[in-house]
């Protein structure tokens, strides 16, 4: 989980427990984000065989998408009053991908799961930035959702059967 630091900063109107606490999800999304663009990179590259481009395609569209993301996100906990850990190396901020590789449908199957759990979170923050008066971060997340949902779609109908 991103451990973020709360500094002395009043950019949004909520108590500084709220502002921390949203900050601190909002950081485990962007850890998610990042393992998710990586994911995307690695089937992007590794891909092949009769559904080559559109998945080549697709998981490019992802990967820019979640690039984007990914400084709403961060800005966002800097707005809130977090630092964004810059110690990127260490267990405050970690990232990793790791997919199996042996075929084609089991790394979109494994995007797919990655997407559904991404979604899940953005849905549980979601609910929790509305709960703490927080529609700014609400809004995001469900921008985040949105996007999850449809790529979780587009990836089921290129691997269907
Ligand atoms: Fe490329």
């Amino acid at each position: 989980m991103t451990v973020t630091k709360l500094v002395e900063t009043r950019n949004v109107d909520l108590p500084a427990k709220d502002r921390g606490a949203i900050a601190q999800r909002v950081g485990t999304v962007l850890e998610k984000t990042y393992e998710l663009l990586l994911s995307s990179q690695l089937v992007h590259w590794n891909v092949k065989g009769e559904l080559f481009l559109p998945i080549h395609q697709l998981t490019e569209q992802h990967y820019e998408a979640l690039f984007e993301t990914l400084d709403i996100l961060a800005e966002r906990m800097r707005a809130l009053g977090t630092e964004v850990p810059t110690d990127g190396a260490t267990k405050s901020f970690t990232v990793s991908a790791r997919l199996d590789g042996s075929s084609m449908v089991k790394m979109v199957e494994q995007l797919i799961a990655m997407h559904e759990a991404a979604a899940k979170g953005a849905r549980e923050v979601a609910s929790f930035a509305d709960d703490h008066d927080d529609p700014v971060t609400n809004d995001m997340m469900m921008d985040c959702l949105k996007f999850h949902e449809k790529a979780i779609w587009m990836l089921r109908a290129i691997v269907a059967k």
